[in-house]
C-alpha cells in the first residue's frame, strides 16, 4: 500500500531534533535537523534539557519542513515518529506530537524503531543506483549501539554481535574527551587525527581475531587514558590517530567476521554501514577494503543522512505503510526497544 500523500517524519530519540517531508515515492521534499547545543558544557547529553530543547523547537520545525514541502498536514498520508529506542522526554515529545497530528487529520501513525530507521537509510531511493535489495549486512555504529545485523526485511532482523561494552561513538566520544576535544567528539577527533601519524603510540585491538563478531571498546579508551597519563607530551593528533586507526582495524577484523557468517547462509554480498560513527572515512575506507577481500559490495548513506535525521525516519515509515504496518495511537515509546523484537 502506497502512503495516500507524503509522510512526514519527525526524530528527538537523543539531542537531535528533525523533521522531514517525503513524497510517497521517497522523493525528499524537504528537511531540517537542529542538534542541540545546550549539552555541550555538561560533556554529554542531559535527558530534561533534551526534552524541553524538543519541546521548544519542534512545532517551529515541523511548520517549516512543511511550508517548504508545499504540504499542509491535512494533505499528509501519513505522519511517522521514532518511538524508540532513546531517551523517554525526547520520545514523548516527538511521538505525541505525531500523534497529536495524526488523531486531527485523520492520518495513519507510524512507530518507528531508531535502528531500523539507521537500517533502511540506504534503500531510499536515488541513494545507491539500482537500489539495496534485502537480505544484506549491515554494522550499525552509532553513538549508542554497535551490532552486527542482518537484515532480512523491513521488520525483519538479525543480531549477529555487538559490544559487549560501549558503543563505537561512546568510545570515539570518551577518547576525545580525554584529549580535551570537547563534544561530541567524534568529528573533531576524526579532524584532529588527519594531522597525525598513527604508528608513534600502538594501541591495543580488542577482540581482534577471535570468533564471532562481538566488539569491545572500553580497554581501547582506558590505553588512551594510560597513554595520556604515561606520556604527556605525546602529540594530541598522534594519539588521535592511534586510537582511530584501532577502531578501524577492529571494525574491519569484526565485519571480516561477521561476512564470513552472512555468506555462510546468504548468496547476497551487500555490507552496509550506518549510523553517526559512519561518517569517519577513515571506518569507511577500512570497510571498504575488507568487503573487496571478501567479494561484498560497500553501500554507506550519504555524511548528512549517517546522523540522525528524520529523513530516514520518514522513508522507514514509508517502507512499512507499503507493507500495511501502521500503529495505533496508544502505542508506547520505549527507551529500549531491540531490533530482533520487531518480527513480533
Ligand atoms: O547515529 P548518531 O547521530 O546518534 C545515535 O543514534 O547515537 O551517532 C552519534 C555518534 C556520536 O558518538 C558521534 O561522536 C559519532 O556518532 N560520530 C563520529 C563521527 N561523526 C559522528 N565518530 C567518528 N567519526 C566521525 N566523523
Ligand atoms: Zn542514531
Amino acid at each position: 500500500m502506497q502512503p495516500d500523500g507524503p509522510v512526514l517524519g519527525i526524530e528527538t530519540s537523543c539531542d537531535e531534533t528533525a523533521s522531514a517531508l517525503l513524497a510517497a515515492d521517497g522523493q525528499v521534499l524537504a528537511e531540517a535537523v537542529l542538534s542541540q547545543q545546550d549539552h555541550a558544557p555538561y560533556g554529554g547529553v542531559v535527558p530534561e534539557i533534551a526534552a524541553r530543547a524538543h519541546l521548544d523547537h519542534l512545532p517551529r520545525l515541523v511548520a517549516d519542513v512543511l511550508a517548504r514541502g508545499g504540504a499542509s498536514p491535512a494533505a499528509l498520508g501519513a505522519v511517522a515518529a521514532t518511538a524508540g529506542p532513546g531517551l523517554i522526554g525526547g520520545l514523548l515529545v516527538g511521538s505525541g506530537f505525531a500523534k497529536g497530528l495524526a488523531l486531527a487529520h485523520g492520518l495513519p501513525f507510524v512507530a518507528v524503531n531508531h535502528l531500523e530507521a539507521h537500517a533502511l537509510t540506504v534503500r531510499l531511493p536515488g541513494l545507491v543506483p539500482g537500489g539495496v535489495d534485502f537480505p544484506y549486512l549491515l554494522l550499525l555504529v552509532s553513538g549508542g549501539h554497535c551490532q552486527c545485523v542482518s537484515v532480512e526485511g523491513v521488520g525483519r532482523h538479525l543480531r549477529l554481535g555487538g559490544t559487549i561494552d560501549d558503543a563505537a561513538g561512546e568510545a570515539f566520544d570518551k577518547a576525545a574527551k580525554l584529549l580535551g576535544l570537547g563534544w561530541p567528539g567524534g568529528p573533531a577527533l576524526e579532524r584532529l587525527a588527519a594531522a597525525g601519524d598513527p604508528h608513534r603510540h600502538p594501541l591495543p585491538r580488542p577482540l581482534l581475531g577471535r570468533p564471532g563478531c562481538d566488539f569491545s571498546f572500553s580497554g581501547l579508551k582506558t590505553a588512551v587514558a594510560h597513554l595520556l597519563a604515561r606520556e604527556p607530551a605525546a602529540r594530541p593528533a598522534d594519539v588521535a590517530a592511534a586510537f582511530q586507526a584501532a577502531v578501524a582495524a577492529v571494525m574491519a577484523d569484526r565485519a571480516d567476521h561477521a561476512m564470513r557468517m552472512f555468506a555462510a547462509t546468504h548468496a547476497a554480498r551487500t555490507l552496509v554501514v550506518a549510523g553517526g560513527v559512519a561518517a569517519n572515512a577513515a571506518l569507511r575506507a577500512a570497510l571498504a577494503g575488507a568487503a573487496a577481500r571478501h567479494g561484498f559490495t560497500l553501500h554507506a548513506p550519504p555524511l548528512r543522512l549517517c546522523g540522525d535525521n528524520a529523513v530516514m525516519v520518514a522513508w522507514c515509515g514509508i517502507e512499512r505503510l507499503r507493507r500495511g504496518l501502521t500503529d495505533p495511537l496508544d502505542h508506547a515509546p520505549r527507551p529500549r526497544w531491540p531490533l530482533e523484537s520487531l518480527a513480533a
